[in-house]
């Protein structure tokens, strides 16, 4: 595992776009597995500057998205379609068809597949160490399926649902899912990340901590900011 310790969330936000941006110069038709979340919201940001400074072609990309709530319509305010195309989709020339949000697990697996899989995958990591919404016990086998949200991630996802219920279940790529993505790309940003951060990377692999999977894929670049390393240094 490379790990890329960036000063800020700036710095980190335009670590990750370099990463993207490359790899859509050098295969126009990229498959990129797509996270949401706080932490993104600045790599989207650059990758949109991207398109729209140095016309950077999005046109051919494909994009399959970690994960979606259970029983919200797409137009929702929070579904995570709708963050897609608030923060990056209606802001590049990606073609809707290309875009793919898990909605049904059992044809979602196909969908990824018939584009001969994911060529790099960005996902982020909650603090009780899910990645996608695979919670503690999720089988490193797993496959995209619907699941039932810790409460700890409903719990977090209050913020934004501004006092309407969180769903309680999601459809999930799964954690097998995402090891079969050729790189993979963890993204990590503040003081409230840097303990489980440094269980996931220098830990025991464990279905406790479902990042700490990403120990066993040869290709993974975990880009942190400062304030989570340093617990990961001071640890070492
Ligand atoms: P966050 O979520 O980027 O909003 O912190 C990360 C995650 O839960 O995977």
């Amino acid at each position: 595992m490379r790990v890329l310790v960036t000063p800020d969330y700036r710095t980190l936000s335009l670590t990750a776009a370099e990463l993207v941006v490359k790899a859509v110069r050098t295969k126009p038709g990229l498959v990129l597995g797509l996270p949401t979340g706080n932490t993104p919201i600045g790599l989207y940001e650059q990758l949109v500057r991207s398109y729209r400074e140095q016309q950077l072609d999005f046109s051919k990309l494909r994009t399959f998205n970690l994960d979606e709530f259970v029983g919200l319509a797409p137009n929702d305010p929070h579904s995570y379609r709708t963050y897609m195309r608030k923060h990056f989709f209606d802001h590049v020339n990606v073609s809707a068809a290309n875009t793919h949000i898990p909605e049904n697990p059992g044809t979602y697996e196909d969908a990824i597949k018939q584009t001969g899989g994911i060529d790099l995958l960005i996902v982020g990591i909650g603090t009780n160490g899910h990645i996608a919404f695979n919670e503690p016990g999720s089988s490193f086998a797993s496959r995209t399926r619907e699941i039932e949200l810790a409460p700890e991630t409903i719990a977090s996802a209050g913020k934004y649902f501004e006092g309407t219920p969180v769903p309680e279940r999601a459809i999930t790529m799964g954690i097998g899912t995402i090891l079969e993505s050729r790189c993979i790309v963890l993204l990590a940003s503040g003081a409230s990340k840097k303990s489980v951060v440094h269980r996931a990377l220098n830990g025991p692999v464990s279905e406790a901590i479902p990042a700490s999977a990403l120990q066993l894929h040869p290709n993974v670049i975990a880009v942190l900011d400062e304030e989570t390393s340093h617990h990961l240094r001071q640890l070492r």
